[in-house]
């Protein structure tokens, strides 16, 4: 398990242990925040799993795909540190991890 912890919109924070393997949306999402929509289920057409990853965690990160970017240009939210949660995988090399929960577009 990897210990993560996850900001929601208003600025709450919640610390999570999530399972090595899993995507870090499915692991948001299962700790019972709602707010991540996830609305595809992490096939990567929805964009509604957006978050922004903690600088310090950036090039632990995979490469953000060519999909990834469109989608995530297609929000008026995006940050230099905006991923799709959908496409990061739990490990342990995340223990630590702070993520915010993207404003909704
Ligand atoms: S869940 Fe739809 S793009 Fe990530």
């Amino acid at each position: 398990m990897t210990s993560i912890t996850i900001i929601d919109r208003s600025g709450g924070e919640r610390s999570i242990s999530a399972q090595d393997g899993v995507s870090l949306m499915e692991a948001i999402r299962d700790n019972g925040f709602d707010e991540l929509l996830a609305l595809c289920g992490g096939c990567m057409s929805c964009a509604t799993c957006h978050i922004f990853v903690d600088e310090a965690y950036l090039d632990r990160m995979p490469a953000v795909s060519e999909d990834e970017n469109d989608l995530l240009d297609s929000s008026d939210a995006r940050q230099p540190n905006s991923r799709l949660s959908c496409q990061i995988p739990i490990g342990p090399d995340l223990e630590g991890l702070r993520a915010t929960i993207a404003p909704e577009d």
